[in-house]
């Protein structure tokens, strides 16, 4: 893979992604690691379901994968020091959780605090856990999107990096807003946020986003990339 922007000789980031499901925001990862967009190294996918679509998506570019069924653990704390302990063997500088449907618990959370970033189908702080489409639906909201925050013991709650939104039509159903989420807006955010982090332009400080040296006091958006800021 190769890399426009990396400096010659310059460690490459360590990637690892973490997912439940059909693997969309991570086939936009590994499309960006391919075009040079995104500095990393993808080492390994981890999947909590072995029948993750995901997985052949990353078997298709090379990229190990690792299953490891939450069903086979006896509760959370057992199955979080399963994946910790696996996480710890591949040495990443990023975890990026893309469609990974499980709550962490907090000493897990604590290991990989800014290091671990998330994309979340809503524009947080609205609609923090599930089935977010169906409830901008239901309460009527003008505006939806995604989110890509830093991880931190609050579900959904870590500081936001980047959000993208949209003004939801008239006649979207739930299938159709999240197609709408994930094709316009997760498809664009997630990988220009691995970008930045994997540039070291993105950090966790205290608690707080900053980026290129400034702390975000709001999220970046969407359309600041569409006027070329990346
Ligand atoms: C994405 O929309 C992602 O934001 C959401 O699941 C979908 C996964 O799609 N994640 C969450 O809801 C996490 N709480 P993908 O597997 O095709 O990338």
């Amino acid at each position: 893979m190769n890399d426009a922007d990396s400096i010659p000789g310059a460690p490459r980031a360590r990637l690892v992604v973490v997912i439940s499901g059909r693997g969309r925001n991570l086939a936009a990862l590994i499309a960006a690691i391919r075009e040079g967009r995104i500095a990393a190294d993808l080492v390994a996918v981890i999947s909590n379901r072995a029948d993750a679509p995901g997985l052949a998506i990353a078997a298709a570019a090379g990229v190990p994968t690792t299953v490891i069924p939450h069903v086979d653990y006896l509760d959370r704390a057992a199955f979080d020091a399963a994946l910790a302990s696996c996480l710890r063997a591949c040495r990443p500088d990023i975890v990026a959780l893309a469609g990974f449907m499980r709550i962490l618990t907090e000493g897990f959370v604590r290991e990989f605090e800014g290091r671990m970033l998330n994309v979340h189908p809503s524009l947080l702080p609205r609609h923090k856990g599930l089935n977010t489409h169906a409830a901008v639906l239901r309460e009527g909201d003008a505006e939806h999107g995604a989110t890509v925050h830093f991880v931190s013991p609050q579900l959904d709650g870590g500081p936001a990096v980047i959000q993208g939104r949209f003004i939801v039509p008239a006649h979207d159903d739930v299938q159709q807003l999240a197609e709408r989420v994930m094709d316009t807006v997760e498809r664009k955010i997630y990988p220009q946020a691995v970008a930045w982090m994997a540039r070291g332009e993105l950090k966790l400080e205290q608690g707080v986003a900053v980026f290129r040296g400034r702390p975000l006091r709001e999220p970046l958006t969407l359309d600041d990339l569409e006027e070329g800021f990346r």
